[in-house]
């Protein structure tokens, strides 16, 4: 049994155009019902409990409009609880993304510098000096926000400590890996690593001196304006929290162990719990950062700043190429590469789609959010004022979730 509902903030059907690489697209709000369609089956497709969406675009005129939509039946299974748009999730990884705009301001604050050696901020018998191939080398705050630090990735053996006792901070998870060998020389690779957002986590308290996280839902809440996000902790009830799900052989069951350990020690790197709304409004604020609509100082980043992270590139570390399917369509040589908390693709510029136009030099800027019960996904479109967000309560659906976002802007512009 599958319901939807949707909702549309500013009620005024309206119409306007963007002309983009001598493109003209018209945005539409009559074409919604195409959006609602392609979740609506998405959802009853992947047997998905509870998916929500929602999008949120600049108007031209200074204005935003947003639409968002619930799909599926339950919030909660056991207990009959309805999935809506007030249903707060995981958003996983998508904390990253969150917590980059955190670490740039506090940059831009003086407080913290991109390329200083960490051990300015951590002590050594925190964290030790780190060698590579016998030579002592530096870590800097920008190779661990590109994930080029070469410290290892997460896994699940690190989790399981939180059964021993009782994790406050981030500070406490860098015994955790602090041994161990680099992967490569920072700045010489790419390897995605939850523990190296536990090592920003760490510098963000060796400044701030209160944990990671309360850093964080402060930020989010005075600064970003994000209504309801918030941490997943031991301390505070959250109102609304729907509960995840993995799905074997088709059977609908409760999450593993790690999943439910995993959000509350790894704050930094995935512990956000969020309902749409407040991704929709994170992507507003960074899009008015970006192009500096806000004259009057109230941006929560500098342009340049944005410009700075969105545009990251690192000649020593390749660019990976990606092939998407988009409609039936597959679309070859997508380059992807991490930038500054953000990942970001790049359509190619040499092919010239006759039916899809709107990926002729497409870009964009986005998270994804993964764990066995929960997948989520914040990506934004710089040329189309556009920002595009889902949060669901099963896993497995990484894979479709770029696509999703791609085939909604699709809709809507053209
Ligand atoms: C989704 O499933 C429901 C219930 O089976 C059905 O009524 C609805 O038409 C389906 N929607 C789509 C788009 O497939
Ligand atoms: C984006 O939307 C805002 C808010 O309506 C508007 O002020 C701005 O001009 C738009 N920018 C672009 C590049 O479309
Ligand atoms: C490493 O950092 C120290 C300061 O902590 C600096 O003096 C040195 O130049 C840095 N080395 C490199 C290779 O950047
Ligand atoms: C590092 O030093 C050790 C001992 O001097 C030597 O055996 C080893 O080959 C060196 N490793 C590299 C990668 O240079
Ligand atoms: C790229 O590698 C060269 C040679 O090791 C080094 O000098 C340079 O700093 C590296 N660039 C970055 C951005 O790490
Ligand atoms: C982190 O937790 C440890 C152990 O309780 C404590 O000693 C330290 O002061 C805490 N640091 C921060 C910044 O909360």
């Amino acid at each position: 049994m599958h319901q939807s509902s949707s909702s549309l903030l500013i009620l005024i059907l309206f119409v306007f155009s963007t002309i983009i690489n001598g493109h003209q697209y018209t945005f539409d709000w009559k074409k919604l019902p195409k959006v609602n369609h392609l979740l609506e089956k998405f959802t009853n497709e992947t047997n998905t409990p509870c998916l929500i969406a929602g999008i949120r675009v600049g108007d031209l005129n200074g204005g935003w409009v947003e639409w968002t939509g619930s799909f599926g039946s339950y919030a909660d299974i056991e207990n009959n609880i309805r999935c809506s748009s007030q249903t707060m999730l995981k958003v996983a990884s998508v904390s990253k993304a969150i917590g980059s705009a955190l670490i740039a301001r506090l940059v831009e604050q003086g407080k913290l510098s991109w390329d200083l050696d960490i051990s300015h901020y951590i002590p050594k018998d925190l964290f030790p000096k780190k060698t590579y191939a016998n030579k002592t080398v530096n870590i800097t705050l920008r190779q661990l926000i590109t994930h080029q630090s070469g410290i290892r990735h997460s896994n699940d053996k690190d989790f399981m400590h939180d059964w021993e006792f009782r994790i406050k901070n981030s500070t406490q998870l860098l015994s955790w890996f602090a041994d161990d060998p680099l992967l490569f020389e920072p700045g010489h690779g790419y390897h995605y690593s939850n523990n190296g957002w536990s090592l920003i986590g760490a510098i963000v308290e060796s400044i701030e001196n209160r944990p990671y996280h309360l850093v964080l839902e402060d930020f989010m809440r005075n600064i970003i304006g994000m209504p309801s996000a918030t941490s997943e902790s031991r301390d505070h009830l959250i109102m609304n929290h729907g509960q995840q799900y993995r799905i074997v052989d088709g059977n609908v069951l409760p999450p593993n162990i790690v999943d439910i350990l995993r959000p509350y020690p790894h704050w930094p790197a995935g512990g956000v719990v969020a309902r749409i709304e407040d991704l929709l409004i994170y992507g507003q604020q960074m899009l008015s950062s970006y192009n500096s609509f806000q004259s009057n100082g109230k941006s929560i980043l500098k342009q340049s700043t944005i410009n700075e992270m969105w545009n990251y590139h690192n000649s020593n570390v390749s660019i990976n190429e990606e092939t998407m399917k988009i409609f039936n369509e597959i679309i070859h040589k997508i380059k992807f590469r991490y930038v500054m908390g953000w990942q970001r693709r790049d359509f190619p510029t040499d092919i010239q789609h006759k039916h899809f136009s709107i990926l002729n030099e497409l870009y964009y800027l986005s998270h994804t959010g993964e764990i066995g019960s929960a997948n989520a996904k914040l990506a934004i479109f710089p040329t189309f004022n556009f920002t595009f967000a889902i949060i669901t309560n099963r896993g497995s659906l990484k894979n479709h979730m770029d696509r999703l976002a791609i085939e909604t802007l699709y809709y809507l512009f053209s």
